[in-house]
């Protein structure tokens, strides 16, 4: 890690590089009838991946850990080259359909197409702001808060 934040160049190469990695919550929430969400088709998934055989170029990770934001279950994330996607409030057995289908276009074309359309509603942001900004200053590194930077004037920056 970077004395200027958590992006740097990476030292170590995997051999089991993929195009995406699709991570799906089954965690306490997820997934979980009792609590009356909706169910998700795990098994079918599996089924799926292996059937459509996606797993060289995309992975299928089902988390029995809590992914986080229970609160907009249930929840898939999304990660590849072009950065992370959170979806949320996925409830229908289509809205798998249609991940597994896009999953497939992915695999096939080996590019890295848009998410349809149909999840643009499910969407959201995980992270918030920082409380704290790193800003360089001629060679040093100086920590702010939000409000001192809004007292000074200045329009709080994420530098890299
Ligand atoms: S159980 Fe899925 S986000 Fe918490």
């Amino acid at each position: 890690m970077g004395a200027d934040g958590i992006e740097s160049s990476p030292k170590l190469a995997s051999r089991r590089r993929v195009l995406m990695h699709i991570i799906v919550c089954k965690g306490c929430c997820c997934g979980v009838t009792e609590k009356r969400k909706p169910p998700v088709p795990v098994e079918w998934l599996k089924q799926e991946w292996r059937n459509r055989r996606l797993s060289p170029s995309v992975t299928l990770t089902v988390s029995e850990g809590c992914l986080g934001p229970c609160d907009l279950a249930n929840v898939v994330c999304i990660t590849s080259p072009h950065g992370v996607v959170w979806l949320g409030q996925i409830e229908l057995h289509l809205h798998y359909e249609r991940l597994v289908d896009w999953a497939e276009s992915v695999a096939r074309t080996d590019a890295l197409l848009p998410l349809p359309s149909d999840f643009d509603s499910h969407r959201f942001d995980r992270f918030r702001s920082p409380s704290f900004e790193f800003q360089k200053n001629k060679g040093t590194v100086s920590y702010k808060t939000s409000q001192e930077q809004a007292f000074a004037g200045e329009v709080p920056v994420v530098q890299s």
